[in-house]
């Protein structure tokens, strides 16, 4: 379609249609459309601070801290290192992260009620050797599949530094849950089986019967590198009794890891120098380097994590004004959603103001003209993260331009209500418009936990190893996956990346840089300064997509904590230029199917939309939800 800049009446013309169009699709009538059975807990109200993570075993290790008397960022700590444990796949301390946490009093002044925003950042960064050309001449698989994937983990720093400046308890205290865990054994859940069953599969060790889930062992044509790499995994992470023979996991198998239990008493006993040099650091760097890799005993003893100021950006929802505090760059979350959220309020006050009404008084999240708003304002800032984003201690990235009131205002005329653009058009300029049919990875290498305490502190928490399993290298006795963080990079000039992000030069490795990432921490205050919601997602790009939904649900919508991550949810992430649902969600909505397709969007499906941890406040406490798509669950009291 032809770019131009709507005029008035035809805008007018063109809303007095959307408001018709959510009538005909039923607005107010989809209350409750989720896929998930709503659990007993979803109406729980916690008092005294609550976790929710994508595991239970490391939800309640954040509560005991609670209970304990401990802080979010306590909290926080305890929960990270157990998912280190459970969901090995998705996160750990082969990996990095980013925390972004609200204390209601400054622990750096004397005065009472003084809050303030903190957010850690502990991303991988690429080693020294590596320069922007390292992945010309190598195997594309490379950036994800080998010791070359491999970017210096930052988890551990992140989260001592974490604890040491704004805990209250002690290393060993935190780090317990997390032992015990590995050493006791934890129940391999739905979402473990079916993460180390794929894996065994796709390294043809099992094979899955026509028809059926049922897996059996494969005993020819294995690439051994595959192979071995697929038992290495598998014995450390299967189950006990399986070692001698290879059966898929079972939900319901004791796992252990008591190789990962040693490491993590390692550290609890001696703090960051347990894991970034010395034994532990030596195993490290081999098996990165026997995979290729080039990282070194230097890269990781001189690892740190920094503390940066926070993003904020504002909202206005119900008559109530709101504050996001999100994570800044290299983080491309925070400047993504309060770029879409500050479009798409101009765009509403705009439409306001010439047809009293906007997408903005949608009565549900599945209204035509809500979603078709929302999508126009993320290919916006989803073009400007592909053209502009990058880490900006090498690179200059023009964030306070991004982030103006001129850029909204201009961003929102440029949208109309009753079609979409072509791909060029988006952005403050864009760069490439291919529309590849580029499969999108699921992402389960992410992982997401948030916390309130008792005095109102929060802590939003997002942490990765990028895809599931990482980088597959897996340092001999260590019992933890390496990150292919590097994959986050551009590896190669203007060509997507395993999410099929496309990227800009500003974003290629150089030494010690920091690769963009999706992950978007994310706490919101009420009007009051009090905390209102803390969320965050895993999913890479749709991440973005997935807390941006969430939140808005709360917001916008007024939902309570389950219903707004169980909701099916939509993603659009510019290129490719489609606009992807969850299952389920067009057969339900068919009026979405032609409003959608009349407005010039392509429609797809994709199989979930991030995985998000949610909490919100209520009249009396919190309520919390895990995001059912994962399995997880809250704890707290
Ligand atoms: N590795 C996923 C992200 O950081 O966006």
């Amino acid at each position: 379609m032809r770019p131009n800049t709507r005029s008035v009446s035809a805008l007018c013309l063109a809303v007095i249609t959307l408001v018709c169009g959510a009538c005909a699709s039923g607005s107010g009538s989809d209350a409750g459309f989720t896929y998930f059975v709503r659990p007993d807990r979803a109406s729980t109200v916690y008092r005294q601070g609550v976790v929710a993570s994508d595991h239970p075993v490391a939800s309640r290790a954040g509560a005991q801290m609670l209970e304990l008397g401990g802080n979010a960022v306590d909290a926080a700590v305890a929960t990270s290192f157990a998912l280190s444990v459970v969901r090995p796949y998705s996160c750990g301390i082969g990996g990095g992260g980013f925390m972004v946490i609200h204390l209601t009093d400054d622990p750096t002044t004397d005065v009472a009620g003084d809050s303030i925003n903190i957010c850690i950042d502990y991303r991988e960064r690429a080693p020294q050797a590596m320069g922007p050309s390292w992945f010309e001449d190598r195997p594309d698989a490379d950036s994800r599949l080998s010791g070359h994937a491999v970017a210096i983990p930052g988890t551990v720093a992140g989260l001592l530094y974490a604890l040491e400046t704004y805990g209250t308890l002690g290393r060993q205290q935190v780090m317990q849950p997390a032992i015990d865990a590995a050493r006791d054994g934890f129940e391999a859940d739905p979402h473990f089986a079916s993460a180390l069953n794929d894996l065994l599969e796709e390294s043809g060790y099992l094979e899955r019967e026509d028809g059926t889930v049922t897996l059996r062992p494969v005993e020819r044509g294995i690439d051994p590198q595959r192979r071995a790499n697929a038992a290495h995994l598998f014995w450390r992470f299967g189950p006990e009794s399986n070692r001698d023979r290879y059966r898929p996991v079972e939900v319901g198998d004791t796992l252990t890891n008591i190789e990962q239990a040693r490491v993590l008493e390692q550290i609890a006993a001696d703090g960051k120098d347990g894991f970034y040099r010395g034994p532990i650091a030596r195993r490290l760097v081999d098996a990165v380097r026997d995979a290729g890799g080039p990282l070194t005993m230097e890269d990781l003893a001189s690892y740190r994590p920094v503390e940066s100021d926070a993003l904020l950006g504002s909202f206005e929802a119900r008559d109530s004004e709101y504050t996001l505090i999100g994570m800044p760059l290299p983080s491309s979350g925070g400047i993504t959603i309060v770029q879409t959220l500050g479009i798409l309020t101009e765009y509403a006050k705009q439409m306001r103001a010439h047809v009293g009404t906007s997408a903005l008084e949608a009565q549900t999240p599945t209204d035509p003209a809500y979603i078709h708003a929302l999508a126009e304002c993320l290919k916006h800032a989803f073009a400007n993260r592909a053209r502009w984003l990058a880490d900006p201690d090498f690179e200059p990235v023009p964030v306070e331009e991004l982030l103006a009131r001129e850029w909204f205002e201009t961003g929102a005329d440029r949208l109309h209500p009753d079609h979409a653009f072509e791909t060029e058009y988006y952005g403050l300029s864009s760069i490439g418009s291919t529309n590849a049919a580029l499969s999108l990875l699921e992402d389960s290498g992410t992982s997401h936990l948030s916390v309130v305490d008792q005095w109102g502190n929060a802590v939003a928490c997002t942490e990765t190893i990028n895809l599931v399993f990482g980088s597959r290298v897996l340092p001999v006795g260590l019992g933890f996956c390496l990150n292919n963080e590097i994959d986050d990079f551009t590896t190669r000039s203007s060509e997507p990346n395993a999410f099929g992000l496309r990227q800009s030069d500003a974003n290629l490795p150089e030494p010690g840089k920091r690769p963009l990432s999706s992950m978007s921490p994310t706490i919101v205050l009420d009007g009051q300064g009090r905390v209102f919601a803390v969320a965050g997602a895993s999913g890479g790009p749709r991440i973005i997509t997935g807390t941006l939904q969430a939140v808005l649900n709360t917001l916008l919508f007024d939902d309570d904590a389950w219903t707004a991550v169980a909701r099916p949810r939509f993603h659009h992430q510019w290129l490719p230029d489609t606009l992807r649902f969850e299952p389920g969600y067009l057969d339900a909505h068919p009026v979405l199917q032609s409003e959608l397709t009349e407005r010039g969007h392509e429609l797809g499906t994709i199989p979930e939309v991030g995985v998000v941890q949610i909490i919100r406040r209520v009249e009396g406490g919190w309520q919390a939800a895990s995001d059912p798509r994962k399995g997880g669950e809250p704890a707290g009291r």
